[in-house]
């Protein structure tokens, strides 16, 4: 089929790369020029394992453009991928949803679906429908909603073999259309009206943030109590009714969707006049949890002033280059308020850090250049690196090996052998 992808953000890009890859031709559409100017190069504006390699085996079926007018012709399904970012209140700013819905209807030469890709509130799809009909009654406009479940860092694999793909529609045709669309990932397709499919997505992601904070709170009690979160989430993980996954204490969610979705859906029910309040909670300990590790460490060492800290991790979790809601944009302006003296570490991440912070910090090439004669170290996030370190690097090269781990890497009986004051969450 003829698509056309609107953003060429997580979402937008790779959807588009994987429907190129079950055989249909895609054009891309952004409005950021150097990004697509990267993207003609065949170089992905994004860190995602394998969407590079797909983006050039599929070369011949994928084009990029900032042309809206042109790249909206001839489609027989036209994505929108755009970002819907979190407002002021908590709700989900729109403007780019809208946008894209205008350059559509004024672009478009033949009967079309569009389909909504983008995290929507609940009715958002009803209204881009009647606004294309607004601006274009010349043509046949059906709406679908397509809420996408991609995570970072395995967002190829989730696309290419995800767990359902769920089509929000109201009417056969346009049902029919998207399930052809989908019919060669050959993966099990789910079909509703379009507001269950947009709270399909909502609910999916706010109740894995849920699970996080109620993890991360047994934690919390656990340290109290003298239980031992590992052995706690490995009890409740292996009965099927609760399931082993999501259940990774640590300092707290972060990323481009729980933090924004878990407020959006929030907002919505305050004023729908029906209150989400586990969610509300969930927030509440998420923001608290972030800081948890900070908190400690000024408990144990009164203050931090002229302390060496080594930062290791800054993306909000592996495999991304993203800091959207990292907990390490909590903490680091927090570490420097007391006049510590940051050294950072993170395998993909510093570039995009630097840009928020280019002085404050030291860079460092390695995980042992962050250690070196340092007087505490912080973990942010579980990089495999991080994980796989032999505890030893912590004793030969800090000047204190005091470490405060936010993800849980190492076991801390091992840690104590090797003479490592060892701070994590939960044990
Ligand atoms: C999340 C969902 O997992 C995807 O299904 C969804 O499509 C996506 O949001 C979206 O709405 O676009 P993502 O934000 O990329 O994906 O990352 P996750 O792997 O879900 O992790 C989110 C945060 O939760 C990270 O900060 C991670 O460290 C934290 N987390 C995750 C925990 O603290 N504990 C866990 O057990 C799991």
């Amino acid at each position: 089929m003829k698509i056309a992808m609107a953003g060429t953000g997580y979402v937008g890009l790779v959807t588009a790369v994987c429907l190129a890859h079950h055989g249909h031709v895609v054009t891309c559409v952004d409005t950021n020029e150097e990004k697509i100017n990267t993207l003609n190069s065949l170089v992905s504006p994004i860190y995602e394992p394998g969407l590079e390699e797909l983006m050039k085996q599929h070369q011949n079926q994928i084009t990029y453009t900032t042309d809206y007018t042109s790249a909206y012709k001839n489609k027989d399904v036209i994505f929108i991928g755009v970002g819907t970012p979190e407002k002021k209140d908590g709700s989900a700013n729109l403007d780019y949803v809208f946008a894209v819905a205008k350059q559509i209807a004024e672009s478009i030469d033949q009967d079309c679906i569009v389909v909504v890709k983008s995290t929507v509130p609940i009715g958002t799809n009803d209204k881009v429908e009647s606004y294309l009909k607004t601006l274009n009654s010349k043509y046949r406009i059906d709406v679908v909603s397509n809420p996408e479940f991609l995570a970072q860092g395995t967002a190829v694999r989730d696309t290419l073999h995800g767990e359902r793909i769920v089509i929000g529609a109201e009417n056969e045709q346009a049902m029919e259309i998207l399930k052809q669309v989908y019919l060669p990932f050959g993966i099990p397709i789910l079909t509703m009206n379009r507001r269950s499919a947009e709270m399909v997505k909502y609910a999916s992601n706010d109740f894995l943030a849920l699970k996080i904070s109620y993890v991360n709170e047994i934690a919390n009690l656990c340290e109290s109590l003298g239980a031992n979160i590992t052995d706690v989430t490995k009890g409740m993980g292996m009965d099927s009714r609760i399931g082993n996954k999501f259940l990774q204490a640590g300092i707290g969610y972060g990323g481009s969707c729980f933090p924004k979705d878990t407020k959006a859906l929030h907002w919505l029910s305050v004023i729908n006049d029906v209150e989400l309040k586990t969610v509300k909670a969930a927030i509440e300990v998420n923001e608290r949890q972030k800081i948890k590790l900070y908190e400690k460490a000024l408990k144990q060492f009164g203050d931090l002033k002229q302390k060496k800290i080594a930062i290791l991790g800054l993306t909000f979790k592996p495999n991304t280059d993203d800091l959207r809601d990292a907990p390490s944009l909590d903490n680091v302006p927090l570490l420097l308020d007391q006049g510590a003296n940051l050294y950072a570490y993170d395998p993909v991440g510093m570039n995009n850090f630097k840009q928020k912070f280019p002085t404050e910090l030291t860079y460092c090439s390695s995980v042992e250049e962050a250690l070196q004669d340092a007087d505490v170290c912080f973990i942010f996030t579980e990089w495999e690196v991080f994980r796989k370190l032999d505890p030893s690097i912590f004793t030969s090269t800090m000047k204190s090996p005091i470490v405060y781990d936010g993800r849980n890497c190492y076991d801390p009986s091992v840690m104590k052998q090797h003479g490592i004051t060892y701070i994590s969450i939960g044990r």
